[in-house]
């Protein structure tokens, strides 16, 4: 299959791209201000997804088999710093994306997140209503609901856990910030009250890359890791895991947060998926396996004393 993939340079992209790769198909990676090169990827674009024009142009001149949109503005206080951008990359771009595989008769998955939820009746089925609480959770949901609209006979609406990993970058993922603050000589609060279901980036692309040869799992869908855990024994299971202080993890409550009120579980319904794919949601303990230090806290890491 040809697959265009925006967000290749992301979390879930960068990783989409190689299980793909693995399966032989044909990626043509999208990034906007990422690397030129992504493993994987056969061919990269260098595009601002937030053009219609571009977009619209790219799409038709390669005729892929499959649109693969895990771009997005992923964080609350980026979508708030550049609420115009969010909309058109979160909002937008999955209803022209949507508009764009109906007219190629492509097969479309759009990622979404469990933030299109409050957290306040967990665990949540694919039919949940989404009631979300940031402007994130907010134009994600917009996003779902365009891309669903536009072309139902080959959209797939997945949404994802906090994901855990690697990165392209070494900054995004769950350990990855964690190691940033501590290599910064940090103490990390982490709260005992806020549950999620964290899957690895890698074990979502292995679920989202069997979908997306599949056509039967239309319409929206969740995908997640195999325990709800709170944030606090994830944090505390990463620094045990490295052999690091496990006094670098502090347990708070999500009282003690300033900001935008937060989900308190987002814990997700993963059927009808789990169970009908070849792929399996993993515990934490597999998805700790995966997790490498990040490159750029290696030499800090390698110092510490035994
Ligand atoms: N990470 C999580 O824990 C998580 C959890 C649940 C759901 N999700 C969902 O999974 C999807 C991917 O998230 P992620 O964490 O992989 O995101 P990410 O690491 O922040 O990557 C975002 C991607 O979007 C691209 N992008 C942003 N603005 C762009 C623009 N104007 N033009 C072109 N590309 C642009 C970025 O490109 P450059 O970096 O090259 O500029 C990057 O490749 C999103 O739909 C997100 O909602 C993520």
């Amino acid at each position: 299959m040809k697959i265009f993939l925006t967000g290749a340079s992301g979390l879930a992209g960068s990783n989409f791209a190689l299980a793909a790769n693995r399966r032989g198909h044909e990626v043509i990676g999208v990034v906007g201000q990422g690397p030129d090169r992504v493993p994987g990827a056969s061919r990269i674009l260098r595009l601002d997804l937030r053009s219609e024009e571009v977009v619209t142009r790219n799409v038709l001149d390669l005729f892929p088999d499959a649109i693969v949109n895990a771009a997005a503005i992923s964080e609350n206080h980026l979508c708030e710093q550049d609420p115009e951008s969010a909309r058109l990359l979160n909002a937008v771009l999955p209803g022209l994306l949507g508009r764009l595989a109906n007219h190629l008769s492509a097969r479309y998955l759009h990622l979404s997140t469990e933030q299109v939820f409050d957290g306040r009746a967990a665990p949540y089925l694919p039919g949940a209503k989404p009631s979300p609480l940031s402007l994130y959770g907010r134009l994600k949901a917009e996003g779902e609901t365009a891309a669903r609209g536009t072309a139902a006979a080959f959209t797939t609406v997945i949404r994802l856990p906090l994901l855990t990993g690697n990165s392209l970058t070494s900054r995004r993922s769950f350990h990855e910030r964690l190691f940033a603050q501590w290599a910064e000589g940090k103490t990390v609060t982490a709260f005992t009250d806020e549950i999620r279901q964290p899957c690895s980036a890698e074990n979502a692309a292995a679920a989202l890359i069997e979908l997306c040869e599949r056509s039967d799992f239309l319409g929206t869908v969740h995908w997640a890791g195999a325990e709800p855990l709170s944030r606090h024994a994830m944090a505390a299971a990463v620094a045990r895991h490295f052999k690091l202080p496990e006094d670098w993890v502090r347990p708070g409550t999500r009282a003690d947060h300033a900001g935008a009120p937060r989900p308190p579980d987002l814990s997700l319904v993963t059927s009808p998926l789990a169970g009908r794919l070849k792929t399996e949601p993993e515990s934490f303990a597999q998805q700790l396996e995966k997790m490498i230090v990040p490159r750029p806290f290696q030499e800090w890491y390698h110092q510490l004393p035994a």
